[in-house]
């Protein structure tokens, strides 16, 4: 296990509370992940990420931590999660947890104890921040702006204001408002704090002592907010990702100091421990300064989440992407599917009103668009395509879990079981997230398709009957499945050193704006692998000699009277390239 494995590594995202319950309560938990990690292993990923395992009162799925280096009772201990990781490293496995430095759990005991403290009424002129005692240690509390109004006027992602008063120890509203870009359970942290700096290199420092590779940042874009708080006046008011003109609350430059001195505390390990941040900013170019050599080595890249399935598009995504990372000689990475959006075979499904199924939807997504009938049929194809591709693309890739059966979005789950604090939020309006986060079927019978034991109470969130045929159980071993598709991809990208770290050429064809080709260079004395998606329309045929077909996403792929390749439509095939034909294809 040597080298800058991530510049290239394939990372598996488990969701810990949906992926294998080894006690019947109907949650997963971290025995449950260890029972079932040989199939991640078999997958022939490099590493996972686990979502947050740390004790939290579950107001948002485990993102409401209340104690940093304790895990939920509702997952297992400590010890457990220190198995895990010595599971994982015996099978090759790195393991990378996630951090949540935004913002605590209202429980967390920073803010109890100053809760506890009560909160001190003062003359309205002398309310802006606390500089001294309990309030001005942690969390981030601000004075009204006149009045009884809040602050300024930002938005919570999950709806309504992000500011919420505190009441004055006699009962009477303070004046004094705490920030929550989320939900109200969850304050925002105050980075200006040394106090919350040092807390958070020692909470590095306790992970990285029991064995982890390195975390995933939540809200990586969202610990510094602009001096002075003024009001967001940026294109959405509500929006995850910082916007253009950006948004005050989002993509500070003070928050580069903060990941200069993590990269310190992770370079203080052999071998060193590394970073992926979660930040949502748009244009592209506004990551590269995230990923400077001396800050994180990798983020998210969610143009690729957000790209439509058009082929144009696509590529754009792929440009931007690579350039904004280049410029730094960091990594790519590359995801279509995480625990906050919906899954590709959805997103992908063409719907009357958009049949191109552009489909990424946001948290807030109040249009009522999951209610239209989808062609999921389409949306799984595209899904097996885009997946090619995403694996062919230089950097690394991310898969979620369930993303290598397939499973589609759960759009009709009872409002009585969702759980996401965005749809309590909007009244309804926006069903939030619980439709990817629907536990795994591993097998086609039992009352939890194999996610529990067989006498296990119910599953936190039903599973539609459809997935008993979408179960690992029943796709292993079927050539044709989306589990033996994944399994093939990885172990070719393994095995063709063209494919993860290096150059992508774009082919100069001619075959119109439906079809996307780029070759991968050969390297190491491997040879070169060309990856090429038919997007939309019919099926193409690659005039000439492209090379020799290794996998598609669905075959098995013919060819014309001539010999030429057919591409049936929403279909991608890695291709290998003899040395005696051109790279990349001349236009004609
Ligand atoms: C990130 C997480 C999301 C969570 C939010 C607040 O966006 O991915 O699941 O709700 O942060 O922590
Ligand atoms: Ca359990």
């Amino acid at each position: 296990m040597t080298g800058e494995w991530w510049r290239h590594a394939v990372i598996y995202q488990i969701y810990p509370r949906s992926f294998s319950d080894s006690n019947g309560d109907g949650i997963g938990d971290v025995a449950g992940i260890r029972q079932r990690l040989a199939h991640v292993a078999e997958l022939g990923v490099d590493a996972v990420w686990l979502s947050p395992f740390y004790r939290s009162p579950m107001h948002d799925a485990g993102y409401d931590v209340a104690d940093y280096r304790a895990i939920d009772p509702v997952f297992g201990s400590v010890a457990d999660v220190e198995a895990l990781v010595a599971d994982a490293h015996g099978m090759g496995l790195r393991v990378l947890i996630d951090i949540v430095p935004n913002h605590t759990s209202n429980e967390h005991v920073w803010f109890q104890e100053a809760l506890a403290s009560g909160v001190p009424t003062m003359a309205h002129e002398a309310r802006t921040q606390f500089t001294s005692g309990p309030w001005s240690r942690y969390h981030l509390v601000r004075g009204e702006k006149s009045g009884t109004a809040a602050p300024n006027n930002w938005k919570s992602n999950f709806g309504g204001p992000a500011w919420t008063q505190l009441d004055a120890t006699d009962g009477s509203p303070s004046g004094w408002w705490y920030l929550h870009l989320f939900d109200p359970t969850q304050p925002d942290l105050n980075w200006q704090s040394a106090e919350v700096r040092s807390e958070f290199e020692d909470i590095l420092r306790f992970w990285f002592d029991r064995g982890v590779d390195g975390f995933r940042i939540d809200v990586a874009h969202g610990l510094v907010k602009e001096p002075g708080y003024p009001d967001d006046h940026s294109a959405a008011a509500i929006a995850v990702s910082g916007d253009n003109p950006p948004a005050p609350q989002y993509d500070q430059p003070g928050v580069h100091d903060i990941y200069r001195a993590w990269r310190r505390v992770a370079d203080e390990y052999d071998p060193p421990r590394v970073f992926v941040g979660e930040v949502w900013v748009q244009p592209a170019s506004r990551l590269t300064p995230y990923l400077r050599p001396d800050e994180l080595h990798t983020s998210f890249n969610f143009d690729h989440v957000r790209a439509p399935w058009w082929a144009p598009g696509l590529r754009e995504a792929i440009e931007v992407s690579l350039a904004s990372a280049d410029a730094v000689g960091a990594p790519t990475t590359w995801v279509l599917e995480n625990h906050d959006v919906w899954r590709a075979p959805t997103r992908y499904a063409p719907i009357a009103s958009d049949p191109d199924g552009s489909g990424f939807t946001s948290l807030l997504d109040t249009s009522g668009v999951h209610t239209a009938p989808r062609d999921l049929i389409t949306g799984l194809r595209r899904a097996r395509a885009a997946m090619l591709v995403m694996l062919a693309l230089p950097g690394s890739a991310y898969l979620y879990q369930g993303q290598e059966l397939g499973l589609f979005e759960v759009l009709h789950l009872p409002d009585e079981v969702r759980q996401d604090p965005a749809f309590r939020l909007t009244g309804g309006a926006a069903i939030g997230r619980d439709g990817c986060r629907v536990p795994l079927p591993w097998s086609r019978d039992g009352q939890t398709y194999g996610f529990g034991p067989a006498d296990s109470a119910a599953s936190w969130l039903p599973q539609p009957s459809e997935w008993a045929a979408l179960s690992v159980q029943a796709q292993l071993g079927h050539s044709d499945s989306t589990l033996e598709l994944t399994r093939s991809a990885l172990t070719l990208r393994r095995a063709q050193s063209a494919l993860g770290e290096g150059e992508l050429v774009w082919d100069d064809h001619d075959l119109g704006r439906t079809v996307l080709s780029f070759v991968r260079p050969a390297r190491e004395g491997g040879e070169a692998v060309r990856c090429v998606i038919a997007m939309e329309g019919s099926a193409v045929t690659l005039p000439g000699q492209w090379g020799t077909v290794l996998l598609a996403s669905d075959g098995p792929l013919v060819t014309d009277a001539d010999g030429h390749l057919i591409l049936p439509a929403d279909t991608s095939a890695w291709l290998s390239i003899p040395p005696s034909l051109p790279t990349p294809i001349p236009a004609v």
